[in-house]
């Protein structure tokens, strides 16, 4: 079998950059571990910025995005006593949309089906082959069958456990584990906000965000290695109540059946360069954040933006400047991404160290009262445009 770009992974990554390949005149082939139903049905991010609206819609992907996503102006900062709304809109004309990552792939599958795109799931032991000169994917089939894939261009969007990533040789790696997880719970409720709210307690970080007006997603902060069962309903609304300000200026936390429970450990990962001889990486195959500055899926799409255009112009004008300026490029948001995540996870999630307290209900009454710290988070959450 033979194709221009071999994709590994059938994740947002893998998935967008084969539609915006097909868009450009560009053949490509997926190859995904899981199968199709599991892939549309993981929950994870929940957030889209401004620039991956624009992007999707642009490529004819917005419609249920606008029909059913929420937009927001902003998010709510929450601490004891006190909580402030940041207006993004107000702050940088951009805002952001609640338009969860299962919806996303869903869009994304509906999209590549209907365009004839072989997606082949459920295949087993992939791996890359002679990257520098002519590659070419290994991997068992669905049936078991052994399949060779040549390609011109291997594109690595197979996430933090696939073999992309440590295909790159002498690849430089920077890593921060975080001395904490999320606990992260869907439920059949209304969300009891309009906006999303991160607050800072002394017990722990918690955030209420939400899929729609019937669902909502809320998250705590809880030591690494926590059992997700180990926490009755109860005890977790309780939490959730208390960190939030249920009763702060009369607002209420409205609890409701849990439909899912989750613990999620936090990590900043970054590897450099993103591309080998013909292997490109993107999306969590080569960084990943903590969840706090919802920036995972953005900087996923924001990834194959950057490298389908590179691929395209590779491919069909013969010009391979923007594929190698690709890893540069992608590094920039990369670790802009990085540090925003990381200072917002810094900012938000307590350590036990009463020092460390202090300055972080300092640095959020700064962020909440001044224009130009509230321009900062915004700017960054919002997100800046993809092509600069
Ligand atoms: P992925 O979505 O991981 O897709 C990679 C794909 O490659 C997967 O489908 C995988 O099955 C496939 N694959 C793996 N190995 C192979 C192989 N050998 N061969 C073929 N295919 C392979 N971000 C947020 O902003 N907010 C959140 O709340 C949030 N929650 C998250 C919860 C979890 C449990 C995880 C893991 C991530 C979460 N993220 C969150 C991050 C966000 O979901 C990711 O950044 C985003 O999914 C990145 O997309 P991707 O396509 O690069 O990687
Ligand atoms: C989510 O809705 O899952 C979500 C929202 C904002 C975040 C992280 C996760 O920062």
């Amino acid at each position: 079998m033979r194709t221009q770009v071999a994709i590994i992974g059938a994740g947002p990554a893998g998935l967008l950059l084969s539609h915006l390949l097909a868009q450009g005149g560009v053949d490509s082939v997926v190859l995904e571990t899981r199968s199709e139903e599991y892939v549309a049905a993981r929950i994870r991010a929940g957030i889209l910025e401004h620039s991956s609206v624009e992007l999707l819609e642009s490529v004819g992907l917005g419609a249920r995005l606008r029909a059913e996503g929420d937009e927001h102006r902003g998010i709510y900062l929450q601490w004891p006593g006190e909580r402030h709304q940041l207006d993004f809109v107000d702050l940088t004309g951009r805002s952001v949309w609640v338009y969860g990552q299962t919806e996303v792939q869903k869009d994304l599958i509906a999209a590549r089906k209907k365009a004839g795109q072989e997606i082949h799931y459920e295949v087993t032991d992939v791996a890359l082959h002679d990257i520098e000169d002519s590659p070419y994917v290994t991997y068992a089939d669905k049936n078991g069958q052994s399949v060779k894939l040549d390609a011109a261009v291997i594109a690595g969007c197979d996430g933090s456990f696939g073999p992309s990533r440590a295909a790159v040789p002498a690849a430089k790696a920077f890593e921060r584990v975080y001395p904490y997880s999320w606990f992260g719970i869907l439920a059949d409720v209304a969300p009891s906000t309009d906006e999303l709210i991160y607050a800072w307690h002394p017990d722990g970080f918690a955030l209420h965000s939400m899929r729609s007006a019937t669902v909502s997603r809320l998250y705590l902060q809880v030591p690494n290695g926590t059992d997700p069962q180990s926490w009755s309903d109860d005890q977790i609304w309780d939490a959730l109540a208390t960190r939030l300000g249920h009763g702060q200026n009369g607002w209420k936390l409205h609890p409701g059946p849990i439909t899912d429970k989750s613990v999620l450990p936090m990590r900043s990962y970054v590897q450099t360069p993103m591309r080998h001889g013909n292997l490109f990486l993107a999306g969590d195959a080569a960084h990943i954040v903590p969840p706090t500055g919802a920036k995972g899926l953005n900087l996923a799409i924001a990834d194959v933006a950057l490298l389908s255009r590179a691929l395209v112009a590779r491919f069909r004008e013969n010009d391979p400047r923007l594929a190698d300026a690709y890893s540069e490029t992608a590094q920039r948001r990369v670790w802009r991404c990085t540090h925003f995540s990381w200072w917002m996870t810094t900012m938000l999630h307590t350590s036990g160290d009463p020092f460390d307290a202090e300055l972080q209900l300092s640095q959020l009454r700064w962020v909440a009262s001044s224009e130009a710290g509230a321009t900062g988070l915004a700017e960054n959450y919002a997100g800046l445009p993809i092509f600069l």
